[in-house]
């Protein structure tokens, strides 16, 4: 894995940066990407959650794993006492393995050591990980308290900050417990990125891309004409790549809030790729790297069953290529057990698996339902890819 040490960001955009709102009734929130987001953390927060009660005694507790509090916690935490909060920080110990009701337990005895009463509001600062722990403990201590998103891995910028799902793993199933509670505010510094190992940039990367194939082919272009500069973080369209990958979600999301339909568009790549985590116990690949090759699974398919043009596909392996992923099925991978926990996944009709699919660059529609041999074949060739 190549490391560059945290690159300098080039930004053309504006200083205040790219707002982005999400609209949902009542539950309605702005996501903010600027660069230097964190030093300011208090002053939006405090905005965001004004005509409720003001931020003087209120309480701010920071859910953070120690290596990400090291790097900006003091920084959340100056802007937000200067603004008016307590805070109170709570670690948490990274990664997905403690993504687990345990953890959730910890932090609720944390919030009711300290009685915190209902004005609290809940910060994630970190990953997903933290991001759906965070959300999930905000959407039940006492029936729901507010929760600011404060994303810091390119994955959590562009995906799972957005949109109120929450939740924790239980036993083997991913995301098992979990609830929809919307984040009032969503505070992305794109900064921050400069500390993540790129193998974590770009996993996120791989939804970025995502994005543009299921709803922008301006988008997609525009990421393809840029790619090694985004990845490297010095293409000066990052914060407005992260906007907009945000802007996409979002309008998905006021469209589906709760996934009963459009909303599993955004599944794209992942009905192969959460199968490829799963079958690998969730330790070979980043999420990203699966979705990567899960979508390419998802093109082959598609051009199985006549949807997804040649082309489509060849668009797609050339830019995850130029990329750096793994686009080709690993050799020593059986179809058979991806194709059984197909069969097994929560999503799969009669035993056959649905998949999005994208007739063209910019466009995928979800529900397609694919047969087994379909699967089998679109597989193969993708171990020749
Ligand atoms: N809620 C949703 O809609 C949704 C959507 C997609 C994914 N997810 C969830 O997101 C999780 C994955 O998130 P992730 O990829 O962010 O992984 P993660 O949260 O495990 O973070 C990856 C690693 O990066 C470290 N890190 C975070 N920010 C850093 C920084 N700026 N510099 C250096 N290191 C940093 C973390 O400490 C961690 O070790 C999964 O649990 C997945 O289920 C949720």
């Amino acid at each position: 894995m190549i490391a560059i040490a945290e690159p300098p960001i080039h930004r053309t955009g504006s200083a205040s940066g790219e707002r982005v709102r999400v609209e949902l009734g009542e539950r309605s929130y702005e996501i903010v990407v600027a660069g230097g987001a964190l030093d300011r953390a208090g002053v939006e927060i405090a905005a965001a959650l004004a005509g409720k009660a003001g931020p003087d005694g209120r309480t701010a507790a920071i859910l953070v794993n120690p290596a990400v509090h090291r790097r900006y916690g003091m920084r959340l935490e100056s802007s937000l006492t200067a603004a008016g909060f307590n805070i109170l920080t709570i670690p948490v110990t990274a990664g997905e393995t403690h993504k687990t009701l345990r953890t959730v337990s910890r932090i609720f005895d944390r919030l009711y050591e300290h009685a915190v009463d209902r004005r609290t509001v809940i910060v994630a600062l970190g990953g997903g990980v933290i991001g759906d722990v965070a959300g999930y403990v905000a959407a039940s201590y006492q029936r729901g308290l507010d929760l600011v998103q404060v994303p810091t891995t390119l994955l959590a910028q562009v995906d799972s900050s957005v949109g109120g799902k929450t939740g924790v793993n239980f036993g083997a199933a991913k995301n098992l417990i979990g609830a929809f509670h919307q984040p009032r505010l969503v505070l992305i510094d794109p900064d921050t990125l400069r500390s993540l190992p790129l193998r974590e940039r770009r996993s996120g990367m791989a939804e970025v891309i995502k994005y543009g194939v299921i709803s922008d082919a301006a988008f997609y272009d525009r990421v393809s004409l840029e790619i090694g500069d985004l990845l490297n973080l010095t293409s000066g369209f990052l914060d407005q790549a992260i906007a907009h990958s945000c802007r996409i979600k979002a309008r998905v999301v006021e469209a589906d809030e709760r996934d009963l339909g459009l909303r599993a568009i955004l599944n794209f790549g992942h009905t192969v790729g959460h199968a490829l985590e799963a079958v690998t116990g969730y330790r070979v690949y980043r999420h990203g790297e699966a979705i990567a090759l899960g979508m390419v699974s998802a093109c082959l398919v598609g051009e199985e069953m006549g949807i997804t043009g040649k082309n489509v596909t060849g668009s797609l392996v050339d830019l995850l290529r130029k990329a750096g992923f793994a686009v080709s099925l690993d050799p020593g991978m059986d179809p058979n057990a991806i194709i059984c926990l197909l069969a097994l996944d929560k999503k799969a009709i009669g035993g056959a698996a649905r998949f999005v699919l994208a007739p063209k660059i910019g466009e995928a529609t979800p529900g397609h339902l694919a047969t087994d041999a379909v699967v089998r074949s679109a597989l193969a060739r993708q171990r020749l890819i």
